[in-house]
């Protein structure tokens, strides 16, 4: 029987990792699979398309996701299953930046919309889809594990149950931001920890529902760290002209792909094929 085509589909793919993630899976799928690169940026999809055009040997194609949209996660997963019957990979990569004069209180709010709320969106609506052999990751950061939350702070991210759990962590969070209260007690200044560490804990509550049912299948749910790359989101904060390029840093995400599932990674966060651990160790 002919094998079906995989399906791979990646957010915030209009520049950065992003877009290097949707190159190399491009290159590592087969003839006949296709990979969605994803955005909120019709026009530069559509000249990403046409660049990838010949990059293959697996087809590059576009679909507008806006992932701060609440509904179009799901549209866009019940839309790939008619389409395709399921999807075999998912990047939730997008990423809103922020940079070292921004009014935290000002942008939380959407920057915990993007970088969270369409996290869990995404692992809701994509994670019934997958495949044997499917890969659901998210990329995060080494910063997202509880080493860097003051342990007062610790029971908001661990052990949730569900992922509505984690929303509710991270609107709690928001709103202490929001309103000023979250400044001079234990939550961290940079808000890009917290955010990091709810992704990671999204992964982690999805995974403990998913292992039993997902490991026997080849299927991983993990996060990953690409570690630091010369990107538009690290330029703003740090001299990153001699950290590796998005296209260097994918490769370690690509191998996820292609390697089988080992199971210590399974609902981990993954940096370089090792495990972060996610509490502090002595
Ligand atoms: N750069 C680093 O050193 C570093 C280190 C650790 C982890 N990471 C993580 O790696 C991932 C990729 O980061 P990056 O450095 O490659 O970022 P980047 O170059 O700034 O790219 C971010 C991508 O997210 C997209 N995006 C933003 N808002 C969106 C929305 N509402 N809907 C859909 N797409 C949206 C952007 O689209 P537009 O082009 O339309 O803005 C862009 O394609 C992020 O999760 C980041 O946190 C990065």
């Amino acid at each position: 029987m002919a094998k079906a085509p995989r399906i791979a589909l990646v957010t915030g793919a209009t520049q950065g990792l992003g877009l290097a993630l949707v190159k190399g899976l491009a290159q590592q799928l087969e003839e006949g699979d296709i990979v969605y690169a994803t955005g909120r940026d019709g026009i530069r999809l559509k000249e990403i398309t046409a660049e990838l055009a010949a990059v293959g040997p697996a087809e590059v194609r576009d679909e507008l996701f806006d992932v701060s949209d609440p509904d179009r996660a799901q549209q866009l997963a019940d839309t790939l299953a008619e389409r395709h019957g399921g999807v075999d990979i998912v990047f939730n990569n997008a990423v809103m930046g922020v940079a070292p004069g921004d009014d935290a209180s000002a942008i939380v709010g959407a920057y915990a919309q993007v970088n969270n709320f369409a996290t869990t969106r995404v692992l809701r609506a994509f994670g019934p889809l997958l495949r044997d052999g499917g890969r659901l990751i998210v990329v995060a950061s080494s910063l997202g594990t509880l080493s860097y939350l003051a342990p007062v702070l610790h029971g908001r991210f661990d052990n949730l149950a569900t992922l509505d759990d984690v929303d509710t962590s991270v609107a709690a969070w928001r709103d202490a931001v929001q309103d000023g209260s979250a400044f001079g007690g234990p939550w961290p200044a940079f808000v890009n920890i917290p955010s990091k560490i709810a992704q990671v804990a999204a992964v982690r509550t999805l995974a403990a529902h998913r292992r039993e049912d997902d490991l026997p299948r080849d299927i991983l749910v993990a996060s990953v760290c690409p570690g630091m790359m010369n990107t538009r989101t690290s330029q703003v904060w740090w001299d990153v002209s001699d950290a590796p390029t998005p296209d260097q840093a994918a490769v370690a995400l690509l191998n996820l792909v292609k390697q089988p599932v080992q199971p210590e990674q399974y609902g981990e966060l993954v940096r370089d094929g090792q495990v972060v651990p996610w509490r502090p160790t002595a």
